[in-house]
């Protein structure tokens, strides 16, 4: 004789399925409520020994009763009455003029936040075309790598840190899930689109990058896909993770000796060879746009417009000035913090408009000693500043505690939600960039010998 199990799906309105224990969505084996099957042969089950369930046990499709039924649809009718909705928080949002950063847990800078941002950097310097937000393959059947560019998941990361609150949350945007292992995918992405459009890059065409490493993997890896020459140019500092890497997708990789400006490199090569497009991310407002028009978006609706801080570190400025300029736009109290790291002009720059003289410091791709023409202090609320050690101690911190591998201005950026959150009384929902893998960096960051050489113990 066949068998079945009752089991209750308590959504709607009480439903009641009777299923077989042979498994859902083979013909025959789930039916409505009051139906019975013909025994089949071969699928019959053993009946499993009562539970302390407040059911009834589970029976022979052919001992069901109607009466039973019905006191099984009146019994989850009844426990579905009971349930009550949790009650949902509201959130503080804070002021970026300044005046509700008390609720933040500073009135003015401390030791580890800025605020007070100079008068002429206080009005945003640009407007931004209008954000598309497009499904991720749209009419295709099989995504291609281009399409693996982009919504990257946001995942809780708050076991790193102790927030003085606790429902305050740190969520990090999962950027090493972009082909290239970096958020600067989406920025070449959003370049190649426009130049290609502008007809400023066209087939046959040598497309010349300078990169502290990613935005160089991410050009060279746009070039193998859509068929151009790729020469990028990087300094000593970058890792030989990268430098392979970037070479692994054909591209010529230049590398500038101490004291050479790669940047200048770049505009010097762009000028000898006018065939050339010169990618120029520093000044490139394609660039901020590319991070307006995707993770902007996208960290609005992953946290359902909750985000209160978004945290970055900068380098050319498009990831905090594309984001910071989108969730602001959405809602005006999002505060937007740069996180800096110790020996970079941008902090000085922020509070005072002048610029001092840079520190060398070890975290790789943020923090710089001009201000790029993608920076828009304009959006900036405050700066935290952060150094090699504790950006450095964070990646070990996150690997440890959350299995993810990070780079070091990943860490960076996490240290400084740490701070905020650990210095708040209020809950908060604190978005940061978890911006490139690790994995880049295994050579340095991630061994012991180059940790000892540069006295950071974990
Ligand atoms: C690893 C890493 N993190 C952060 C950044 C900073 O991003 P942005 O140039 O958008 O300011 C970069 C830029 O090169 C980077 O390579």
């Amino acid at each position: 004789m066949k068998t079945i199990s009752i089991i209750c799906l308590a959504t709607g309105a009480g439903a009641l399925m009777k299923t077989s224990g042979v498994g859902p969505g083979r013909p025959g084996v789930i039916l409505r409520a009051g139906l019975k099957t013909a025994p089949s042969p071969g699928t019959a089950k053993t009946v499993r020994p009562p539970t302390d369930s407040p059911l009834p046990p589970k029976k022979a499709i052919d001992d069901v009763s109607e009466d039973e039924e019905q006191a099984v649809r009146a019994a989850v009718a009844a426990s579905a009455a009971t349930v009550e909705a949790p009650e949902t928080e509201s959130k503080p949002f804070f002021d970026t003029g300044g005046e509700k950063w008390s609720t933040f847990g500073a009135e003015t800078s401390s030791d580890y936040l800025t605020l007070g941002k100079c008068e002429s950097l206080k009005t945003p310097l640009r407007t931004y075309e209008p954000a598309v937000e497009a499904p991720a393959v749209p009419g295709k059947r099989y995504a291609t790598s281009m399409d693996l560019i982009g919504n990257t998941p946001l995942v809780d990361i708050t076991a790193v840190c102790k927030p003085k609150n606790p429902n305050t949350v740190v969520l990090g945007k999962v950027e090493f899930f972009n082909p290239g292992y970096s958020m600067k995918d989406r920025i070449m992405k959003n370049i190649f689109d426009k130049a290609e459009a502008e007809g400023k890059l066209e087939p046959g065409m040598t497309v010349v990058a300078a990169s502290s490493g990613n935005t160089g993997c991410s050009v060279a890896m746009m070039c193998a896909i859509r068929g151009y020459e790729a020469v990028v140019i990087t300094n000593e500092k970058c890792s030989e993770e990268k430098k392979a890497a970037i070479r692994a997708y054909g591209a010529e990789l230049l590398i500038s000796k101490p004291g050479q400006c790669y940047m200048q490199m770049e505009t010097d090569l762009a000028e000898a060879n006018p065939t050339w497009f010169s990618v120029d991310q520093y000044n490139n407002l394609d660039n901020p746009n590319g991070h307006y028009k995707s993770s902007g978006p996208e960290i609005y609706a992953q946290t359902a417009g909750e985000v209160t801080h978004f945290v970055a570190a900068g380098s050319t400025g498009g990831t905090i000035s594309g984001i910071g300029t989108f969730l602001k736009e959405r809602n005006p109290d999002v505060a937007v913090v740069l996180a800096d790291p110790t020996g970079s002009v941008f902090k000085n720059y922020y509070k005072t408009g002048e610029l001092e003289a840079p520190v060398p410091f070890l975290v790789e791709g943020v923090g710089k000693d001009n201000i790029p023409g993608a920076m828009d202090f304009g959006v900036v609320d405050a700066v935290v500043d952060v150094d090699d050690k504790a950006a450095l101690r964070m990646c070990a911190t996150i690997a440890r505690k959350t299995g993810l591998c990070v780079g070091g201005s990943s860490g960076l950026n996490v240290e400084a939600c740490a701070r905020i959150a650990e210095n708040s009384d209020e809950p908060l929902t604190i978005v940061t960039m978890l911006c490139d893998s690790g994995v880049k960096y295994l050579s340095k960051i991630f061994n012991d010998d180059w940790l000892r050489e540069h006295d950071i113990e974990l």
